[in-house]
């Protein structure tokens, strides 16, 4: 019989630094907010109240969650709206024991509604700066290109984000996998490269392995997020080990959105098993049910975890993360402390 954590393992959990490496800000964007912006941007909404919003996060696949996202996002429209959606997050984070942060955010998302760039990213780099400040979380930003949008369109993105470029670490690609593989943007992702940018990408969330092989390839894609299908191809899950790829794995959203029936149905002791470099992550918490903490809970309440692996987990995240080596190393000495000391 599953068994939630014990308060001694949970608050094990929580002590452990983390890293998060797969959170979309804008799906940090909680109904309550969603509606106190609504009103505050005079913008309307097509549920009549927060309750019939949350019982329409009822999600049969990613395209039908993407609907009601973008949606959602609509009411952000200034920096101070961005300021605050993240900030909101960073308290969340600090509250589950995460000390980096990478955050994704979908520019286009904003920008074709008229939104301009430097309130999205001015908005956002400012609560970065604030998370140092306020929370002790050192936090960075990916800008992610929508893959059901051009790659032209991507580009141009790019451009016009430039004059910001030092406020975000690398780009990412998300939105709709099935029908948009990695290739469509083998150009936009070499000129962020020249950049110098990091890079990222959804794969192998509900695409298949081959999805993942040419993020790799054809992006140079130095973590792949999601990446759960790989175990349909045992060539790829023993060249993502012997690379030490790392994988940003969310297991709620994967429940969500009916990558697997049930979280006790999950991959994740296989991918661990397999040797990969697996990290856990929140994906879109404001409509998954859950943070990254809560994420780790259900987890160890549904899947046969130790305590070591814990501690694995929070390795590979400090591992897979951006932040500077001497930064990591740091995090990684007070990561040994915690687990020295036990549950
Ligand atoms: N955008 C926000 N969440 C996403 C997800 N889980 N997959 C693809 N695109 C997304
Ligand atoms: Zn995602």
């Amino acid at each position: 019989m599953p068994q939630a954590p014990t308060p001694a393992l949970a608050a094990f959990l929580r002590r452990l630094p983390k890293a998060e490496l797969h959170l979309h800000i804008e799906g940090s964007l909680e109904p309550e907010q969603l509606f106190a912006l609504a009103h505050r941007n005079g913008v309307p909404l097509a549920h009549a109240s927060v309750e019939a919003l949350r019982a329409a996060y009822d999600f049969t696949d990613l395209q039908s969650f993407l609907d009601i996202y973008y949606a959602g996002a609509s009411v952000l429209r200034t920096e101070l709206d961005f300021e605050e959606l993240a900030m909101a997050y960073f308290a969340r984070a600090a509250a589950d024991g995460i000390v980096r942060a990478e955050l994704f955010f979908d520019p286009q998302t904003h920008t074709a509604r008229g939104v301009p760039m430097g309130a999205v990213i001015g908005g956002l780099a400012r609560a970065c700066r604030r998370a140092a400040a306020e929370h002790g979380i050192s936090a960075d930003l990916i800008l992610c290109f929508l893959r059901h949008l051009s790659e032209a369109e991507a580009l141009q993105t790019l451009d016009e984000a430039l004059p910001w470029r030092q406020h975000f670490i690398g780009v990412g690609l998300d939105s709709s996998e099935r029908g948009h593989p990695p290739e469509k943007f083998a150009r936009v992702f070499a000129r962020a490269a020249e950049l110098g940018l990091h890079r990222v990408a959804h794969a192998g969330e509900e695409g298949p392995p081959a999805y993942i092989e040419s993020a790799l390839d054809v992006l140079g894609a130095e973590r792949i997020d999601h990446g759960v299908r790989c175990t349909d191809s045992p060539a790829l899950v023993q060249r993502l080990a012997a690379q030490g790829t790392p994988l940003t794995v969310c297991p709620l959203s994967n429940v969500k959105l009916c990558v697997f029936p049930d979280l006790a149905s999950h991959n994740l002791p296989a991918l661990l098993a397999s040797g990969l470099k697996v990290t856990l992550n929140s994906d879109d918490p404001a409509y998954f049910g859950g943070y990254l903490l809560d994420n780790w809970l259900a987890c160890f309440e549904a899947l046969p975890l130790t305590p070591a692996d814990a501690v694995r987990l929070a390795r590979h995240s400090l591992e897979a993360s951006f932040a500077p080596v001497a930064q990591r190393a740091a995090w990684l000495a007070q990561l040994e402390q915690v687990a020295a000391q036990g549950v």
